[in-house]
Formats: structure tokens, sequence, C-alpha cells
């Protein structure tokens, strides 16, 4: 703990809430978001935010330098799968070329520990479920494969120059910061539960539901939602690991799935009335179930999540619904 973790995207959904987690737990930290994405609100006052790009070789090793950084959690990515299909280049240059460039700026100053976000995407289509992490990797948009090439990039740097790493594969990060001020806010929004809720306050006249023929018991996919408190803790825990180990991949899931028809019933029951419903035809590559084994990060990361509970998660997601900037 001794010197100050750099969060890249930090000022992301996912990142945000683990910037509050590391003050909470006593970490020194600097974000370095470029704010495509990102907002300057989900980034507490009391922290540095480094305006700038993960590919800036020079600002990078500089706000290492000038902040005494020792390891960095990095966050920052383009994450749209439909996008990432209509538009790669774009996706290699920001994920992959991007990547390297952060891990040029480490290596000029000398940092070695890194935690990745990786997801559940480079699995693709999976042979079975729930999916542990030997299984196959075959990624079926250009967003995974882009994140399966930076696994790649780590496992080979940390052969050859020493580097030490976390990969951790998320499943669907979901839920706020019980009153902590910052939510989920992505623009264009694709991820299921902000659409339901948004369809429940209208912000959009009604929620699509994409295939209702899927082989499983009500017909609509099935998905593990994994609150994001619960991620930011195994962040925490994964710098820690890298005191005791060199590298390591974990999923991070609840390892319980929930189907869309679930979803949008139990939001239902939290916000009080029938929430509007499209239901439309199978989006291609959608497998129809994604659960996690979350047995290894349990295991050697001492992760234990504990905010498992679909109406808890919902509750604190739309708490932010109702009370987000409007941007
Ligand atoms: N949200 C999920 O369910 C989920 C699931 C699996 C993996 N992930 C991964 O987790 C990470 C965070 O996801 P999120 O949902 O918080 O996304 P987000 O878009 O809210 O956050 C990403 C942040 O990175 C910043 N950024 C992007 N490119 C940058 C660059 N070149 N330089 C500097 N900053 C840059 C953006 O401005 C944004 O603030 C991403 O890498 C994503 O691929 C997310």
């Amino acid at each position: 703990m001794d010197g100050r973790v750099l969060v890249t995207g930090g000022a992301g959904y996912i990142g945000s809430h683990t910037v509050r987690r590391l003050l909470q737990n006593g970490y020194k930290v600097v974000v370095l978001d470029n704010l495509s994405k990102g907002h300057t609100w989900a980034v507490p006052l009391e922290v540095p935010l480094v305006i700038g790009d993960i590919a800036d070789i020079g600002l990078v090793a500089q706000t290492i330098r000038q902040l005494g950084v020792t390891s960095v959690i990095h966050f920052a990515a383009f994450s749209l799968v439909g996008e990432s299909m209509s538009d790669p280049r774009a996706y290699y240059s920001n994920n992959v070329a991007g990547t390297l460039r952060l891990l040029d700026a480490m290596r000029v100053t000398g940092t070695s520990c890194i935690v990745f976000s990786s997801t559940a995407a480079v699995y693709g289509e999976p042979a079975r479920v729930p999916i542990d992490e030997d299984s196959v990797l075959h990624p079926t948009s250009v967003y995974g494969r882009t994140k399966l090439a930076i696994e790649g990039m780590l496992e080979d740097y940390a052969a050859a120059y020493g580097l030490r790493y976390i990969s951790l594969r998320y499943f669907n990060a979901a839920g706020a910061d019980p009153g902590g001020g910052i939510g989920e806010v992505h623009n264009p929004e694709t991820h299921l539960i902000p659409l339901v809720l948004q369809a429940a306050s209208g912000r959009r006249p009604f929620v699509e539901v994409f295939g209702t023929d899927y082989a499983t018991a009500d017909g609509t996919c099935i998905r593990d939602y994994i609150h994001v408190s619960d991620l930011a803790d195994a962040h925490i825990l994964a710098l820690q690991s890298l005191d005791k180990q060199q590298k390591g991949v974990y999923n991070l899931g609840s390892s319980q799935g929930f189907s869309v028809r679930q979803i949008v019933s139990t939001a239902e029951g939290v916000v009080g009335h029938p929430i509007p419903v499209v239901e439309s035809g199978r989006r291609s590559g959608d497998p129809a179930v994604l659960v996690a084994s979350n047995v290894r990060a349990r295991a050697e990361l001492g992760w234990n999540p504990s905010m498992t509970d679909l109406e808890m998660i919902l509750r604190t997601a739309w708490e932010w619904e109702q009370n987000r900037p409007r941007t």
C-alpha cells in the first residue's frame, strides 16, 4: 500500500466504484481518463484526475513518476459489442494498441503490477455452464477478441519482462454503490438492467427483449449479474494477491443465472408497476446461457461477493436511475 494506484478509466462505471473502494481501504489513487465515455462527476474531488489517453506514453510516464504510482488498475477501453463489429479498427486501436502503450509507459518507469478488466466475452459460446477459467477461449465479437489479445500480451510480458498481472473476467456488472452518488451511465446504454429501469422511469418507451425461443425455462437468455461493489472488492484483493503471485486469471460472477424475463418481473416488483416490454427476434451472437464458476476467485483471492440477491441489485440500480445526473 506504499505507492499510489493509477486507475485508468476511473471516471467510468466500474472504475469509479473501484476508486471509492480503494479510498475506503486507505489507498492513494490517481485517475487517468480521456472522458470519451467517463464523467468528471464520478471522480471524488480529493482524487487527482489526469485527463488524457492511455496511449500517451509521455503523459502516463510523467503521471507515474510525479505521483509515485506503483500499480495500475486498467479499466480504460471501448466495450460495445455491436460497435466493435462495425468499427474494429477503433477497438484494436483503443483497446489493444492503447494497452500496449500503457505497458510501455509502465516498463520505462519500472512499474510492474497491473490488474486488467477482461470479460466473459473471451469465452464466446460456452461448451459447458457454469464457465470456469479453463473453458475454451473462442470470442465471437471483435470486442472479446481485443480483450483476449490483451490477456495474451500480459502473459507474454510476464514471461519476458517480469510483469505481474491479474486478468479479471467480469460477467454482467450491475447495480450501484448504495448512497454513493455514482452508478451506471453508458452512452449509448446497451446493458439490460439500466434499459429495463429506464423503461420503468419513462426515460425510454419500452425495453426490447431479444429472443423468446431459447432453450431456457422461459425462452429468454440467462446471464450472471454481479454487483459493481463486489467487483470493486475483487480488484483490491487482486492487487493484494500480486504480492504473493506473479499472475492470475479469474472469473468474476455470482454463479447464479437470471433470465431476461426474471429481470423484468423482479424489476416490476422493485419499481411497483408494470414495465413496457417489446419482444423481438434473437440477436446474432447471443449465447442462451452465460453463468460463471467463481470457485477460483473465492479460493485463491478470498473473494466473497455479498450483494448477490437480485432484488437488492435492482434496488440499488433503481435508486441510481431516479437520482442520476440528467446528462
Ligand atoms: N460493464 C460491464 O458489465 C463489463 C463487463 C465486462 C468487462 N467490462 C470491462 O470493464 C471496463 C470498464 O467498463 P465500464 O462499464 O465501467 O465502462 P465505461 O465506459 O463506463 O468506463 C470506461 C472508461 O474508460 C475511459 N477510456 C476509454 N478509452 C480510454 C483511453 N484510450 N484513455 C483513457 N481513458 C479511456 C472512458 O472515458 C470511461 O470513463 C472496460 O474495460 C470493459 O470492457 C465491463
